[in-house]
């Protein structure tokens, strides 16, 4: 597997984090190749030809960056303005980094606290990430969970040592390392069952129904409690109603799974637990029996084509 970090830092001698990231991956990873943006383009002139070259050859991308302004710098903002045009990322033609992996790795300077409705930051760190999630999903990549540590910065005598930071950075490289690693290594299985886990992931807190659309095939058949629905307007149709009815923050305990390869397909049985609490104050403990077919396409994505809870006690 090939793999590509796009390396974004607009002052690579100064960093403690990023730059010592980028060394572990470079010598952890095989066939991987470390692209420095700023190095290459402090003049912010981007060869669009030679990153594009660069990106049809990797099977999975990794953006390497620090979370400047709840964002990205503004090298690597310029660097998909222009990378990611139309007929290569998007439009008529655009499927040229279809089914490439696209994994986000930044450092963060403040505590994980900040980063809730509570703290001074206010949102969560997956809020920020809206614009980067939907530029993957437009692109046709996988994106996959991103990766961060938190309290990356040192500043003298107010806040952290540089040991705390490198210790943190090791960790970071450590987890990017071991997913990139998964990922050489997974087969439709295991890569489905991850997929399942994910999703329920999102159940648990009620996300937005863009990224679930995002795995439902086109014209799927979906069959709940509630009844019968069709595809991404279906879906959305029923989940708008679970949402009027149960809290976020609800758990699917996925008690067993079994995924077995089917002409073409793949039939995904599962037994699963549901706690939710509804907003009539009302608690819900379910067993569902659920019976999914899915397909792993051949650039490595996942489409749900039939999604049929059975039974639920
Ligand atoms: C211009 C600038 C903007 C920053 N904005 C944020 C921010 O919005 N949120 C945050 O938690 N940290 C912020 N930080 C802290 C950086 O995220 C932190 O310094 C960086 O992750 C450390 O990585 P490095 O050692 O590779 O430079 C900012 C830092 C700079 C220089």
């Amino acid at each position: 597997m090939n793999t590509l970090v796009i390396l974004a830092h607009p002052n690579l001698d100064e960093s403690i984090a990023n730059k010592r990231i980028a060394e572990q991956l470079s010598t952890k990873v095989e066939t991987i190749e470390v692209r420095d943006i700023f190095k290459r383009y402090a003049d912010y002139k981007i060869d669009v030809e030679a990153e594009q070259q660069a990106l049809m050859k990797a099977d999975t991308v990794i953006f390497q960056y620090p979370f400047y302004w709840y964002n990205m710098p503004a090298i690597l903002k310029i660097w998909f303005d222009e990378v990611f045009n139309f007929n290569f990322a998007y439009g008529p033609e655009g499927d040229k980094l279809k089914g490439k992996n696209f994994l986000l790795s930044f450092t963060i300077g403040g505590p994980e606290d900040a980063y809730s409705p509570l703290g001074y930051n206010h949102f969560r760190i997956s809020d920020f990430l809206k614009p980067m999630e939907q530029t993957a999903y437009l692109a046709q990549m996988n994106y996959l969970e991103p990766i961060y540590e938190h309290g990356m910065v040192y500043i003298p005598g107010v806040y952290n040592t540089p040991e705390v930071v490198k210790e943190r950075s090791d960790k970071q490289a450590q987890r990017v390392v071991e997913r990139i690693n998964a990922l050489s290594n997974e087969n439709p299985e295991s890569m489905i069952k991850n997929f399942v886990k994910d999703w329920f992931a999102h159940f648990d807190i009620l996300a937005e129904d863009g990224y679930f659309n995002n795995y439902i095939a086109n014209g799927a058949k979906l069959k709940f409690p509630e009844g019968e629905f069709i595809g991404h307007e279906g879906f959305s149709a029923w989940y708008a109603e679970v949402k009027k009815t149960i809290k976020p923050n609800n758990e699917h305990r996925i008690e067993s799974i079994n995924v077995v390869a089917n002409n073409g397909h793949f039939d995904v049985d599962m037994s699963v637990k549901v706690k939710a609490e509804k907003y009539s104050g009302e608690t819900v403990q379910a067993n569902a029996k659920e019976n999914w077919k899915v397909e792993v396409t051949r650039d490595g994505r996942i489409k749900i084509l039939e999604y049929i809870v059975n039974s639920v006690q």
